[in-house]
């Protein structure tokens, strides 16, 4: 293969990488994406495609090192919102291109690993413990009350995420978390009150750079308890300066906690009433409209560049992560209940709005809809804006009034 370009290789090829896809396009790299799906649904914004699962590491080097061989100069391995950190840091390793160390990897996609390092770095985190028997989980109930989550260890996308209550089947919920446990390991934690934030940090040099800051929506989904699960985020957050900056301080010392001094993390933190803490942290870019609708669309900052950037060994261009604008946006799922889809009205309408960014569903008529179980359940999305938070919520009841999915539920 005759490449004169350097050559960014880009971890999955499906609409959750659309967005970098595309930056790394308009950066004038050489994209090489890999999917093990060969019809992924964006192969045709990269260059080129290799159909190789993104957790093969063997392939994927084995791919690269056949590329290197015929004189293709390779810059770096990313990725974003496919929570392949090991992966990412693997292969760069093997290349010798920039990337999070594996340990940092390691502790980034071990939960209780990584509460325990957060708490030998003196990072303010639940309290948690690892449960390996249905009676362990009562016992720590008799002590500390049914107020808590249990969750697998190593998964994401809230699958397996469970808030107990007293009137829960502790049995069925302890059996279905450890069910999603790849490695068959769960934890209960203390549920921390408060509002949740989700940020996304750019660590340069051991310096964090936080351009990703956007609250979590909860409302209504209360109705899918016990899975917690939120239903998309505002930009930018209601929260004031102080709250921001104990928030920013927080998220900095977590990624250096982990190891990350040049990388992207993505945090989930609670402000509890006792101040910030970490619930997780995440070596990887977000997906589902984060880093690449929230904030490009609120503020004009698209840090997915810099991220290629640190990956590929450029110089970051800090400058970039300032704000350019400010206004209000949101983006939201739909979650009709399980059936078979018979149609979705009101498309063309929303389409139509200036202020909608996007509407899209990933099922079509006479799918069957299975229950929101999880983020991997989602139905559909759309992403809205306003000049601020009080027009961009009556513009989402407006969306969510117009659209209206009608489902065979029988
Ligand atoms: N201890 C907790 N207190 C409050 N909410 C929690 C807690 N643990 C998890 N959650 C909620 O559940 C969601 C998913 O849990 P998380 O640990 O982030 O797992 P995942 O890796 O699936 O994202 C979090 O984003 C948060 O909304
Ligand atoms: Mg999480």
């Amino acid at each position: 293969m005759k490449i004169s370009k350097p050559v960014v290789v880009i971890l999955g090829a499906s609409l959750d990488q659309a967005y970098m896809l595309r930056t790394a396009r308009s950066m004038g790299f050489h994209v090489l994406a890999m999917d093990m799906n060969p019809k992924a649904a964006c192969r045709d914004l990269a260059d080129d495609f290799a159909p190789i699962s993104t957790k093969d590491i063997a392939a994927i080097t084995a791919h690269l090192d056949a590329l290197i061989a015929d004189g293709v100069r390779i810059a770096g391995v990313t990725t974003m919102g496919s929570d392949i950190p090991d992966v990412v840091a693997s292969v760069s390793a093997h290349l010798g291109t920039p990337s999070i160390s594996p340990t940092s990897a390691a502790i980034a996609t071990d939960k209780v690993r990584m509460k325990a390092c957060f708490a030998e770095h003196g990072i303010p985190i639940p309290w948690y413990r690892e449960i390996g028997s249905l009676d362990e989980l009562r016992d720590i109930i008799a002590e500390r009350g049914p107020d808590l989550v249990i969750k697998p260890n190593d998964r994401s996308g809230s699958r397996g995420v469970f808030l107990l209550n007293a009137s829960c089947d502790f049995a069925d919920l302890f059996a279905k978390s450890l069910e999603f446990s790849f490695s068959k390991r769960i934890l209960v934690e203390e549920f921390l009150p408060g509002p949740q934030i989700s940020t996304e940090t750019v660590m340069v040099g051991g310096v964090g750079h936080t351009p990703g800051f956007a609250d979590r929506n909860y409302d209504g989904m209360e109705r899918f308890h016990p899975q917690i699960m939120e239903n998309g985020g505002w930009a930018p957050s209601v929260l004031g300066d102080e709250d921001r900056r104990a928030i920013e301080d927080l998220v900095v010392r977590s990624s250096l906690a982990m190891g990350v001094t040049d990388g992207i993390t993505k945090g989930d933190v609670v402000l509890t009433p006792d101040g910030p803490k970490m619930i997780e942290m995440a070596a990887r870019l977000s997906g589902g409209d984060f880093c690449a609708a929230l904030v490009p669309l609120g503020s004009g900052v698209n840090y997915v560049r810099t991220a290629i950037e640190l990956a590929t060994g450029r110089a970051p261009d800090l400058s970039a992560l300032h704000p350019k604008w400010n206004q209000a946006v949101a983006n939201r799922y739909f979650f009709p209940p399980p059936g078979r889809l018979v149609r979705i009205d009101g498309v063309d309408e929303v389409r139509s709005w200036d202020w909608v960014d996007k509407l899209e569903f990933w099922y079509g008529v006479g799918d069957v809809i299975p229950p929101a179980l999880s983020h991997a359940h989602r139905f559909g999305v759309f992403v809205a804006t306003a000049p601020d938070r009080a027009q961009l919520e009556e513009r989402v009841a407006r969306v969510y009034e117009t659209i209206s999915i009608v489902i065979d539920q029988d």
